[in-house]
């Protein structure tokens, strides 16, 4: 695997593979399998795979949070080197960011839904990021995990609304063999909360199979009383929404999805399920 940490050097790499189909996995690192099957599934479509590991501080709006973020990066070199991933793109904070750079992008409620209600700038932070990484890369596709059920649209939106020929790629969420969805932010939780955070997959399970489009919002106000009954559970929100914009499911939405984000001891986790294709 080649590893460059500038973007003259990527590009003067990425000028020899003109013409070739490019595929881009953009992550913050601590690589799970969810990370590996974005690189599996981008092996299968494209010439040549892209993986980035760049920790955003533009998404962050809790500087404890970007500190503690895990930045294990002689592990995820090792599994990208595994995977056979051919180019690993590692820049520094000032290898993509000038001082004082401004980025805003109107993409209307969808930026002020769910996540972003309860991290404010945050997608601003995601597009802004995207964008920089999209214009340094120029790939054909780009690859991003189900479990960012909302970051996947936000970036949608962006590519849309900037004209970047691109084609965003959403691909299933992975789950542990008892239902945790994986994410970086697992190697956080103590055994005993890894049990606990069983609750929100759970809790979508229960209603994926008990879903009624006559009943949203009591079936919305019963998921969220079970998450806050769950031991080790504090849950901020859990929404049944139309899966292409995101605002409130109603009877005749075609696409159902429901999402949910809790605290589990000091982790917040976000998960997502499809109830209604
Ligand atoms: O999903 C992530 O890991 C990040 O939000 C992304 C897309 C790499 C942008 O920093």
């Amino acid at each position: 695997m080649k590893i460059f940490t500038t973007r003259k050097d990527l590009r003067k790499y990425l000028s020899a593979f003109s013409g070739n189909s490019v595929g881009f996995v953009p992550t913050m690192g601590a690589l799970h399998n969810g990370h590996l099957a974005l690189i599996t599934q981008a092996q299968k479509n494209n010439d040549l795979v892209i993986c980035s590991i760049f920790v955003n501080p533009t998404q962050f709006n809790d500087s404890k949070d970007l500190e503690n973020y895990p930045r294990p990066i002689a592990d995820d070199i090792a599994k990208l080197t595994q995977a056979k991933c051919d180019v690993l793109f590692h820049p520094e904070v000032l290898e993509i960011y000038d001082d004082n750079e401004h980025w805003h992008l109107n993409i209307g409620e969808l930026e002020h839904l769910l996540e972003g209600k309860f991290r404010p700038e945050h997608y601003q932070g995601v597009m802004q990021v995207v964008y920089k990484l999209l214009d340094i890369v120029k790939p054909t596709r780009i690859y991003l995990g189900q479990k960012d059920y909302q970051q996947y649209l936000v970036v949608k939106q962006m590519i849309a609304l900037k004209h970047i020929s691109v084609e965003p790629v959403m691909c299933p969420i992975q789950r542990d063999d008892d239902g945790l969805a994986l994410s970086s932010r697992n190697i956080h939780l103590s055994p005993a909360e890894r049990q606990h955070a069983l609750a929100l997959s759970k809790t979508l399970n229960w209603v994926k199979v008990n879903f009624n489009a006559g009943n949203i919002d009591s079936l919305q106000r019963h998921a969220f009383t079970m998450l806050q009954q769950s031991p080790g559970v504090d849950p901020e929100y859990f929404e049944l929404a139309d899966g292409q914009t995101l605002l409130p499911a109603k009877a005749d939405t075609k696409n159902v999805v429901a999402l949910t984000a809790a605290r589990v001891g000091a982790t917040r986790l976000i998960d997502n399920m499809v109830v209604k294709a």
